[in-house]
């Protein structure tokens, strides 16, 4: 995709926007920016209840169902079905559920989609594409679960682009046919620049709208009219209230980070939003993760339906990840960072983003970390957008190396070559772990996970192992021990390896690329000079030149 390298990464074409975090979910954290503001835009709550459900009593037929297998999977056999689907760990749920495709050319995507597969150099549909295509040209409403980095965008986008091309044009005053819901601005920037790429050959308009940027030029994209439509909910619903645009042509509704979209959070807004759809509407979900808790509102949204899963049925990272998880204090936090961050610094590749949970936080750990000489930028709910954009692109296109972020930046950025993520802060729950964590080992490239886990995080431990051994990866003791003691008992500190090396101290002896001799160890005495403990002096003058 272009926005795999930073220099061809806009933010979608011009576009502006509301959008902002819904209130109070599970998913959101402390002052995490990413879920306890109520309702982003200032006017979006007052003008909530003008926007009213329109009248479907009269509704034009449209086109939904335009897949034709192509012979070569009209002819398969059972077995061979059988086959590939367990072998690409696919579980379908649901009603004579189509058969998956097995090339690209198997599916009868148009030349100008099939030349920008060729240009992007992909050389076979991902299990999610090669499943997700025939169930989603096929008219039929559905649940994609698969793992982090493995291609659920084109999964929905190749179809809608075919979806629009099979409708009537658009006229004077229509709004979009397909629309794209998704949690954060970034995020709704970085899918449109997929549709764009994909779309624009056969002039399917499309455009993003979201919060935080003007709106002058997002209300002109939506009164000249575009087929394909990218939002974040606040922006959109500002604009269906206002009458800038309306969904009676919309036929094709995605839901990007499902759950995400589906939690407290986000929900009274999504109601909103599909209450305004008409109701024979194709209506697609996709998620990394799929928690028990939301799917019986997904259910609601889309009565009869296929679910597609990729790999496990339970929680599960990416398997490119190797998880390092290190037990610790509080108060040792800091240090460890730093080391890990001189040891990341020793690498090629260093892209490396760090979460923490709270604005506040965010903020003083970049500081800290530029302060030490590193290139790091920081984004979060508080920031302005354009700070936000600034940050994304800088850490992008490699002028800075270091991304520190709230949430914001915990679900579907793909930025290319992220080789490290480190969760400062353990995050709420594991849903969000796995978000994080597949920020990086994306595709077919590979990546390394640190979690600094704390005594406060014990309630999770239990998770954490099982999706740990789902992925087998190495638990440690302390973390095993922590599990069984479901949650209980205080923090009796003395744990051995607590300023081992990352060989010792994360995942007790794993092999990682940290583990040889040569390489300095979270063991060696380092004095802090400053309060922050990051101070100046010799070291942090060195690591400038590391970064520099
Ligand atoms: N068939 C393919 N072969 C190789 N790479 C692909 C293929 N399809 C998509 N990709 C690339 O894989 C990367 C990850 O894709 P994408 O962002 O869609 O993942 P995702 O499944 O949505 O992940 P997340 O759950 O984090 O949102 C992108 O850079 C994309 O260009
Ligand atoms: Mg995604």
């Amino acid at each position: 995709m272009s926005f795999r390298n930073g220099s061809s990464y806009k933010s979608g074409g011009g576009c502006g926007g509301g959008g902002g975090y819904g209130g109070g979910s599970r998913f959101s954290n402390g002052d995490s920016g990413y879920g306890k503001k109520s309702f982003g835009t200032s006017s979006y709550k007052n003008d909530f209840a003008r926007t009213t459900k329109p009248d479907f009593s009269d509704l034009t037929p449209f086109v939904k169902e335009f897949y034709q297998p192509h012979p070569s999977v009209a002819s398969r056999q059972p077995h061979e079905i059988e086959a590939y689907r367990a072998k690409h760990q696919i579980t379908v749920k649901g009603k004579n559920v189509p058969d998956p495709i097995m090339k690209f050319g198997e599916v009868n995507f148009p030349d100008y989609v099939e030349a920008q597969i060729l240009r992007e150099g992909f050389s076979e549909p991902t299990s999610i594409q090669a499943q997700g295509w025939p169930i989603a040209l096929s008219g039929r409403n559905m649940v994609g679960v698969a793992q982090t980095g493995s291609g659920k965008t084109l999964a929905y986008t190749l179809p809608a682009v075919l979806h629009i091309n099979a409708q009537e044009r658009l006229k004077q005053g229509d709004g979009p046919i397909a629309l794209v819901l998704a949690p954060t601005r970034e995020l709704a920037q970085q899918i449109q620049i997929v549709a764009r790429d994909f779309g624009s050959s056969t002039h399917v308009r499309s455009t993003c709208v979201f919060g935080g940027a003007p709106r002058r030029q997002q209300a002109y994209d939506l009164r000249r009219g575009v087929e394909f439509l990218i939002a974040t909910p606040g922006r959109l619903l500002d604009f269906l209230s206002e009458g800038t645009t309306n969904l009676r042509r919309c036929t094709y509704l995605v839901l990007d980070e499902a759950d995400r979209m589906l939690d407290m959070g986000f929900e009274p807004q999504i109601r909103k939003i599909i209450e305004q759809i008409r109701p024979d509407r194709q209506v697609l979900m996709w998620s990394a993760t799929w928690p028990t808790e939301i799917r019986n509102l997904a259910n609601t949204f889309l009565g009869d339906f296929v679910q597609v899963n990729i790999g496990s049925l339970e929680l599960s990272a990416n398997k490119n990840i190797l998880q390092i998880v290190d037990v610790c204090r509080e108060d040792e936090k800091e240090r460890k960072l730093y080391s890990l961050l001189q040891e990341i610094g020793q690498e090629n590749e260093k892209r490396t983003i760090i979460f923490a949970m709270t604005k506040r936080k965010v903020d003083n750990l970049s500081r800290i970390i530029a302060r030490a000489g590193w290139r790091a930028g920081a984004i979060h709910g508080d920031k302005s957008q354009a700070d936000r954009d600034a940050v994304l692109r800088s850490f992008r296109n490699g002028k800075i190396d270091i991304l520190v972020a709230t949430d914001v930046a915990a679900r579907g950025l793909d930025v290319d070559d992220v080789k490290f993520v480190v969760n400062y802060d353990y995050p709420s729950n594991s849903e969000d772990y796995i978000h994080r964590i597949g920020r990086t080992g994306r595709s077919s490239k590979t990546g390394t996970s640190y979690a600094f886990f704390t005594q406060e995080n014990s309630r999770q431990a239990r998770d954490l192992v099982n999706v740990l051994k789902e992925a087998n990866q190495v638990v440690s003791a302390e973390l095993e021990s922590m599990a069984s003691r479901g949650g209980g008992g205080g923090y009796k500190g003395g744990y051995g390896n607590r300023y081992g090396t990352f060989k010792g101290g994360f995942g007790g002896g794993r092999e990682n690329r940290f583990g040889g001799g040569a390489r300095k160890s979270f063991g060696e005495k380092r004095e802090f000079g400053s309060s922050n403990g990051y101070g100046g002096g010799e070291r942090s003058h060195k690591k400038f030149s590391d970064y520099s």
